[in-house]
């Protein structure tokens, strides 16, 4: 059977924009260029989702639509999409997570505090899954003491998706119970700044909120943990090159970006076409499905030379891990932030660990990224003999 990495530069080699029967039938964007044209002018497609003729469920950003919940702002269009976006990224920009940085400076050297002395550690779900949920629900406004309780099923959602359901539904309870309480007790978060935009008249329903807040969550936890997890791994038996990352920014910057495009935890994602347009030369009907593969562009060696290759120091590196177009990730300023806090610090830390288990996510058209990484290494001492949080 081939990987799926095969499987898409099999798609590349048939062109920029190919047809597949597969789940209804739908095209398949695979190469770099393409990629960004076919997305550029958001007037010729949506994400918004809708009820088919037949009753079923259709649109959305995945093949086959997921039919419980929007993604928001992700399955918006303009100018809905306008509101909802407005509303989180102030939340997300350069100086919002630049003023994070000492708490996630904090929560890091707590996590990595909590694993140091045991000698073996699952680097998923006890690096990557509470440093991510944990800056995550700071900026939401909600209590980190549920870290867990979100986490959980988030990276279920990811790892196991046949087993996320009930979790998932007691995270739609609980957010929708938030929001009454804190429409009577308001905090401060982004769940506070979003009623109160409601309260001022700007078109967010209780349900638009719940939906922003879940998107946040989605789009912060698995993918950055991803990320970090395969970056850890493919460094295990590289010293010089571990040491370069705790000592050169400059180096530790480039090599973000890399590990991005080489990664791609978002792997690709789907529109509808809302009227007759074309990609790369190629015919799309109003109406057609269409999957933009993030990864597959991001491997094109068309506008990467040897992508099958690490190169940390790769310049320019114009990926598409972060996606294209109007919906292009909000989140990737806190997203970069967490890579470069983490890495450093884990590597510095952590000197002599080893992979000897893994396992990747096993639905792959969506996301990329590891259900468990454990590791072994010698244990080495925490910073903090009492810990500054007790809620890790
Ligand atoms: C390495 C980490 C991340 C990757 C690879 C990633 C990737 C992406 C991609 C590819 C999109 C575009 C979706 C599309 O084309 O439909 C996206 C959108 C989005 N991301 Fe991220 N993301 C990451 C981290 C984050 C973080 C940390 C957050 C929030 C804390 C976040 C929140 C979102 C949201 C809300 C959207 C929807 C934006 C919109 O529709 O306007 N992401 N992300």
């Amino acid at each position: 059977m081939k990987t799926p990495l095969e499987m898409e530069r099999k798609t590349r080699e048939t062109g920029p924009v190919t047809w597949t029967e597969s789940n209804g039938g739908h095209w398949l964007v695979s190469h770099a260029d393409a990629v960004s044209e076919g997305l550029r002018d958001a007037s010729n497609y949506s994400t918004e989702k809708f009820t088919k003729e037949d009753g079923e469920p259709g649109g959305g950003v995945m093949i086959p639509t997921v039919p419980f919940y929007r993604y928001l702002p992700n399955e918006s269009d303009p100018p809905q999409w306008d509101v909802f976006r407005k509303s989180i990224a102030q939340h997300l920009s350069p100086a919002s997570v630049q003023s994070l940085q000492p708490l996630l400076d904090s929560y890091v050297t707590e996590v990595i505090d909590h694993m140091i002395e045991l000698g073996e550690a699952d680097f998923v779900m006890q690096v990557g899954s509470p440093i991510t949920a944990l800056i995550t629900l700071h900026l939401l406004g909600l209590p980190p003491t549920d870290w867990h309780f979100y986490a959980g099923p988030i990276h279920a959602l990811f790892a196991a998706p046949e087993t996320a359901g009930p979790g998932v539904a007691a995270i739609q309870v609980r957010l929708a119970q938030t929001i009454q309480d804190r429409k009577a007790l308001p905090e401060r978060g982004l769940v506070d700044d979003l009623i109160a935009q409601q309260a001022d008249g700007k078109a967010l329903t209780d349900d638009d909120i719940k939906d922003l807040v879940f998107d946040v969550m989605v789009g912060g936890f698995d993918t950055v943990a991803g990320l970090m997890a395969g970056a850890i791994q493919w460094l295990q038996d590289k010293p010089e090159i571990k040491q370069r990352l705790i000592e050169d920014q400059a180096f530790l910057r480039s090599a973000n970006e890399e590990f991005l495009r080489y990664i791609s935890p978002a792997v690709g994602l789907s529109r509808t076409a809302t009227c007759d347009y074309t990609i790369a030369d190629q015919e799309i009907s109003a109406g057609d499905r269409i999957y933009f593969m993030y990864r597959s562009a991001n491997w094109d060696p068309e506008e990467f030379e040897s992508p099958e290759e690490l190169d940390l120091e790769r310049m320019p590196n114009p990926h598409v891990a972060f996606g294209s177009g109007i919906h292009r990730c909000v989140g990737s300023n806190l997203a970069r932030a967490v890579f470069r806090t983490v890495i450093p610090e884990f590597l510095s830390r952590i000197l002599d660990y080893e992979v000897v288990e893994f396992e990747q996510y096993r639905l792959t058209n969506n996301n990329a990224g590891f259900a468990k990484m454990i590791m072994r290494y010698t244990p080495g001492t925490k910073v903090h003999e009492e810990p500054l949080f007790d809620h890790i």
